[in-house]
């Protein structure tokens, strides 16, 4: 089973990832944090953009399920020798890997891999294409801190045109009955947003009354020709950068990290005790367990009977 887009899982399939997550955030509470549930499994992690707390979580998940994890990293791969994505599948699939966790700057190079890869593809970030496992993340975050999904309010706020979270997050949070708005000024909505059917705002006033302001990372990497939507840094933080005076009582802020301490939000923000940042990490891995969990399930239970 692969998890290429939000859109593959149904809202049942959802709350099962949510309450096998449960169990792994259990597992994670004892001395030793391993069950066998994967042994002789084969997990291979590829990397071809940065990543901290994904690839972190997806090696530390497939361990602690026993899974035999290797990871490969764009920068020390055949890939820096000019080898394509499909040539990098196919000689690992002659190792016959059970899971692929596939991280790339292209939109799309997730599902590509399906095509030349039996194991399951799992989806750890495609360009500005979808960030399915990050969404699973903070749903589940939000349901651990708020019990009920349905009903919250959340704005997602800043630079949403270069985001994955925003897409998966849109869709996601919504289909769990989440309301969204999205916040920021208009250079950094994407071209077509009208068409998303979900409010968009270009002032912060519309923070005002929700539940959770989930603030996203300003993603230079993805600016080309120059820094255009915004006249400078400085400039934007000073109108959308967030601070602990700008918050309601009550409001929680969450972002997927990592953060740029003085861009979208302050240092002290992030360590206010309104943030969930640390709390959607320790989501992440249990999280995470689960989605191996569910991606080998079939077989697994193919064999088990
Ligand atoms: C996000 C990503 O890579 O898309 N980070 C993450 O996975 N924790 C968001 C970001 O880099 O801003």
């Amino acid at each position: 089973m692969h998890l290429i887009s939000i859109d593959d899982l149904s809202v049942a399939d959802i709350k099962a990832l949510f309450q096998l997550s449960d169990g792994f955030l259990e597992v994670a509470a004892r001395p030793i944090k391993k069950v066998p549930t994967l042994r002789g499994r084969t997990q291979v992690n590829m990397f071809f953009e940065p990543s901290t707390r994904t690839q972190a979580s997806f090696e530390i998940a497939g361990k602690r399920l026993s899974a035999d994890v290797i990871n490969i990293k764009g920068s020390s791969s055949a890939v820096a020798k000019g080898e394509s994505l499909k040539d990098t599948i196919l000689t690992l699939e002659s190792y016959r890997p059970d899971i692929i966790v596939i991280r790339h700057a292209q939109v799309g190079a997730s599902r590509m891999a399906t095509r030349y890869t039996k194991a399951s593809v799992i989806n750890a970030g495609d360009g500005t294409g979808e960030h399915p496992t990050q969404c699973l993340l903070d749903l589940y975050s939000l349901r651990r801190t708020y019990g009920a999904l349905k009903g919250l309010k959340v704005a997602i706020v800043g630079d949403v045109v270069s985001s994955r979270v925003a897409r998966s997050n849109i869709f996601g949070f919504r289909k769990m009955g989440i309301e969204v708005r999205l916040v920021g000024p208009p250079t950094l909505m994407p071209p077509g947003i009208e068409c998303w059917d979900v409010p968009v705002h270009y002032d912060l006033e519309a923070l005002r009354d929700v539940d959770v302001i989930y603030l996203l990372r300003m993603q230079l990497e993805r600016v080309q020709g120059g820094l255009v939507a915004v006249p400078s840094l400085r400039e934007y933080s000073r109108v959308w950068g967030l601070d602990p005076y700008r918050l309601q009582p009550g409001q929680r802020v969450m972002h997927p990290g990592p953060i740029n301490r003085g861009v979208e939000m302050t240092g002290d923000l992030a360590d206010c005790e309104q943030s969930l940042i640390l709390h959607q990490v320790e989501s992440g891995l249990a999280v995470r367990m689960a989605i191996l969990y569910q991606a080998l399930a079939p077989q697994l239970e193919e064999e088990a009977a």
